[in-house]
């Protein structure tokens, strides 16, 4: 019997020719005990910082049953790798204080089989190939199984929620659909439970893989240009305008009083409130819906029974108006609106929040509404942990290991 995670995942039913040879680790000895502990290790070297995630894995019944979450142990370092960009040396300072924690964490006897991903997010794009090859061989002296990973983050994360709600190991294929909400992109991703679904939707919407001993057909798309912070400024009409230098782009999304510069993708935008027209929830409404119209595809099945969890922005918005506790919760569709109009028609009282509040409440409602299609009372899932553990997509990528994902 093969032990290690590439065992386990042949075990599990991953096709051998998913595995890169990296994953056939030798043969280790068996142990006395039928039930088994094992580790993941995640690299995240995102803009802002660098994160590890350790994972500790308990398999009960080799074979039989998938492997059971026990821990999650997370370190972060600041700044991110890019800020490195001329000084790699220091950079892979950063990597040696995490890799400490790795080895304290995982017992000596584990690094040669425990899997280990480097995820290529921005931080480590914006490295040089040969910075990034050089972070990877230190890593790889300690574990040499790591990786560097370029899959889905979307995927991912919908991996990890469905693992950590227990939906990857019913055979029900009863499953939960995943909401983002970044700066940039914005994306969905669910597993249709009718197959029109599939067959109305653009070819580049869906995604196949093996996982668990289940093939998985999702529908799931990145909206690249459609981010909160994006669409903040596609609403202001500021997104790829002339004339930076000297025009102001104003919205009856902000505060009328309010003047800013923002700064997005390099480029730097004077904004303001319409200080003697109107503002409100209404021509905010109008204003947001020109982002959406026309660029969104609705998935045949959205209106149905899903249930979503919805990430980022959405929770931090509804976090912010007090529509959720900081411990998340659920809300309907229409919550979002309601809170959107309330807090559009008393623009002063939430600027403290953020000036932008009403346009980002209000560009949510469209989005779901408009953009995707939902119900009013379609219920999401607003949370940051799932049984304690933290929804990245990082411990999807875990277990992805690495290709033999194999999304097409
Ligand atoms: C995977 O599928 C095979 C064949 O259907 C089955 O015997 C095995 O128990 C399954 N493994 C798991 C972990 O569900
Ligand atoms: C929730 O919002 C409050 C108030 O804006 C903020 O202080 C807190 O950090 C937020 N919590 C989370 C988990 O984002």
């Amino acid at each position: 019997r093969r032990w290690g995670w590439g065992g386990l995942l042949m075990e599990l039913g991953w096709t051998s020719t998913y595995l890169p040879p990296q994953v056939h680790h030798p043969a280790a000895p068996v142990p006395p005990f039928s039930s088994r502990v094992f580790y993941g290790i995640m690299f995240d070297a995102g803009s802002t910082g660098t994160r590890i995630h350790i994972y500790k894995f308990i398999q009960k019944d080799p074979g039989k049953t998938l492997p059971v979450l026990d821990s999650e142990m997370y370190h972060a370092i600041k700044p991110g790798l890019s800020e490195y960009k001329y000084n790699p040396e220091e950079g892979g300072n950063t990597i040696r204080q995490l890799l400490k924690i790795a080895k304290k964490t995982v017992p000596e006897e584990e690094w040669k089989r425990t899997p280990v991903v480097l995820r290529a997010t921005a931080g480590l794009r914006l490295l040089t190939e040969e910075q990034a090859e050089g972070i990877l061989k230190e890593v790889r002296s300690v574990f040499p199984s790591a990786l560097r990973h370029f899959g889905s983050h979307t995927i991912l994360a919908w991996v990890t929620v469905n693992f950590l709600t227990g939906h990857l190991y019913s055979n029900t294929r009863r499953t939960v659909g995943i909401l983002d909400l970044g700066g940039g992109s914005t994306q969905i991703t669910f597993l249709p439970k009718s197959k029109k679904t599939i067959e109305t939707a653009p070819s580049s919407y869906t995604a196949r893989f093996s996982l668990f001993n289940n093939t998985y057909e999702l529908y799931t798309h990145s909206y690249l240009k459609n981010g909160l912070i994006a669409a903040r400024l596609a609403t202001l009409g500021a997104l790829g305008a002339d004339g930076l230098d000297w025009k102001v782009f104003t919205s009856p999304c902000l505060p009328k009083k309010y003047r800013a510069e923002v700064t997005f993708g390099g480029n730097t935008y004077k904004v303001s409130g319409i200080p003697d027209g109107y503002a409100g929830y209404k021509l905010c409404y109008y204003e947001v819906q020109r982002v959406i119209k026309g660029i969104f595809h609705q998935p045949y099945e959205v209106k149905g029974t899903n249930v979503f969890y919805a990430f980022s922005h959405y929770f931090d918005r509804a976090n912010e108006t007090g529509l959720i506790s900081e411990r998340g919760g659920t809300v309907e569709v229409r919550d979002f609106k309601k809170k959107a109009k309330e807090v559009c028609n008393k623009m002063t009282k939430y600027r403290p929040i953020s000036p932008f509040l009403c346009m980002d409440m209000t560009y949510i409602t469209c989005l779901l509404k408009e953009g995707f299609g939902f119900k009013d009372s379609t219920v999401l899932h607003l949370a940051k942990k799932v049984n304690n553990v933290e929804t990245s997509w990082a411990l999807g990528a875990t277990f992805d290991f690495f290709r033999n994902f194999n999304i097409h």
